[in-house]
């Protein structure tokens, strides 16, 4: 073989992988507040669907477009099932995605700070990528997003890490603006008061990208679906793995959506949490922005997050710390029970003790 030849493409050579939160891998005694993921254990209903599942399906191929999860996130979102895109969670939807629309000429835009993964999925699809900083209280620069025009715009509502979300007046007007597609990826909708679910059905060039990792405590499910009109569905679906989700995660994922009581009790908790522990940052003298997320962006007083973040770290609490602009001085910290929160803060007190 010739030894300048490699085995990749130029851009997968020089990228990086994409980096996920700390996964420890004994959980004993850690409070695991680091990847947003939901404290409470999943709907009991769909736990049921799970222990009675009949195995014996599991011989047979499923069916690829898994026909009964998709009229069962129809009827929460009020589409049609050919409207839905099924995903092995919402990163597999910004694969998908990424991969019908963007391309070397045809560049993505994303805010930063923001997921890091329409990044490295940008980066593998070798597209020309435009990063556009937040405005100073990181809200949505929706101005600049609509004069990059990108093929493909992905947009976090509420946004990660920051928790910022924009008004549907604002994704409304960004839509109109940008002649390409309009990916709103809503990971934490349900833990906000802007649900933009409609601008699916009202603009051509918006698909919505939900997941049941986070308000439905299923991220190890892996399940999330996309919203957009079947004239995108038809592009899209191109990009999809033939079986892409299996029939026991659409089992388990429909039953959780169907117990919109139990749902909606998380979410409530969460919510009332999420007041809770930015009130008791902000008396120990955090900086703590608004989130429409099951997560806190709070900057410790004297702005040394990494030595907060060991520190905590050192009492077995897992938060997220962010080597990048803007983030050098803030965590992020995952909504946890009320148990979690007093753990927490009661290693903040120990940590603001020892200073003193
Ligand atoms: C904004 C956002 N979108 C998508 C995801 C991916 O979620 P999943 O692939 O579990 O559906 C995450 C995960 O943290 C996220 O923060």
């Amino acid at each position: 073989m010739n030894s300048d030849m490699t085995f990749f493409r130029d851009n997968i050579e020089k990228m990086s992988a994409y980096v996920p939160g700390e996964q420890p891998a004994d959980l004993a005694g850690v409070v695991k507040l680091n990847q947003n993921e939901n404290p409470y254990p999943p709907s009991p209903k769909a736990l049921a669907v799970l222990r009675e599942y009949d195995g014996e399906q599991l011989r047979l191929y499923p069916d690829p477009m898994v026909s009964s999860f998709r009229r069962m996130a129809a009827e929460v979102v009020g589409v049609g099932a050919d409207w839905i895109l099924p995903g092995d969670g919402s990163d597999d939807l910004i694969i998908m995605i990424a991969r019908a629309a963007a391309g070397p000429g045809r560049p993505i835009a994303y805010p930063v700070p923001t997921f890091p993964f329409y990044f490295t999925q940008g980066q593998i699809e070798n597209a020309p990528l435009v990063e556009v900083p937040a405005g100073e209280d990181f809200s949505l620069p929706i101005d600049k997003l609509a004069a990059a025009d990108a093929a493909l715009t992905f947009v976090a509502n509420p946004n990660s890490p920051t928790g910022a979300t924009a008004t549907v007046e604002q994704l409304d007007w960004l839509a109109g603006k940008v002649s390409g597609l309009l990916a709103i990826d809503e990971a934490y909708v349900d833990f906000a008061d802007a649900v933009v679910m409609d601008l699916a059905r009202r603009r051509t060039n918006v698909i919505v990208l939900r997941t049941l990792s986070k308000s439905y405590s299923l991220a190890g499910l892996r399940l999330g679906f996309g919203v957009a009109n079947p004239t995108l569905m038809a592009g899209l679906l191109k990009t999809k793995a033939i079986y892409n989700v299996g029939p026991l995660p659409a089992a388990v994922g429909a039953a959780a959506m169907a117990d919109t009581a139990y749902h909606d009790q998380c979410v409530r908790a969460i919510r009332a949490q999420r007041t809770h522990l930015a009130e008791a940052l902000a008396k120990r003298r955090w900086t703590v922005w608004p989130s429409g997320a099951n997560f806190l962006m709070a900057a410790p007083p004297g702005g040394d997050a990494k030595a907060a973040f060991e520190a905590l770290k050192a009492r077995r609490v897992l938060v997220r710390y962010f080597n990048q602009d803007r983030m050098r001085d803030k965590l992020r910290i995952s909504i946890g029970t009320p148990q979690d929160i007093d753990a927490l803060l009661d290693a903040l007190d120990a940590m603001a003790a020892k200073r003193t």
